[in-house]
């Protein structure tokens, strides 16, 4: 089994830019990709038939950390995904303007985490317009934990 699932959640298209990065590179390196909105995807057993899963969203709020609107009901749901045992990497753009930047990277780590995924690598989080030399390099750091 050699098969990728992105899910995505982004409002003004950044983190949408990166997923689909992402899946360029993995697609580059002979994996199977499947890439999805947080907005399209059903929670339940989200996970099945999936090796590895890259999840992503970008974080909104001020004194507190929101993630971006179409990953919350995910998020919300998350422990019927089916994590458990699951190859997970977790990346965002932000602001680091902002108290908590990629705050919902941070919960998203720390949420699958808890719930049996095995994390790969560190979490990629943007500051600002993501760069491509950025995405490249960090989903090949994730490819060498495949
Ligand atoms: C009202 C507002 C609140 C935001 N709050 C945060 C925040 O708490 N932490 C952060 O890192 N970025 C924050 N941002 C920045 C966005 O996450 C950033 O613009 C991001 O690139 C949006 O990605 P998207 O287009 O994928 O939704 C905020 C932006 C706005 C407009």
């Amino acid at each position: 089994m050699n098969k990728t699932l992105i899910v995505y959640g982004s409002t003004t298209g950044n983190t949408e830019s990166v997923a689909d990065d992402i899946a360029k590179i993995l697609e580059k390196n002979g994996r199977s990709v499947e890439i999805v909105s947080a907005a399209d995807v059903s929670v339940d057993g989200m996970a099945n038939g999936y090796e590895t899963l890259f999840l992503g969203s970008s974080t909104w709020g001020d004194d507190e950390i929101e993630l971006q609107d179409d990953f919350v009901p995910l998020f919300d749901d998350l422990d019927k995904a089916g994590l458990q045992g699951k190859k997970v990497a977790v990346f965002g753009c932000g602001d680091s303007s902002y108290e908590f930047f990629c705050g919902a990277v941070d919960a998203i780590e720390e949420k699958a985490e808890s719930l049996g995924a095995i994390i790969l690598g560190d979490t990629l989080k943007i500051d600002g317009d993501p760069e491509s030399d950025e995405v490249t390099a960090w989903t090949e750091s994730i490819l060498e934990k495949l």
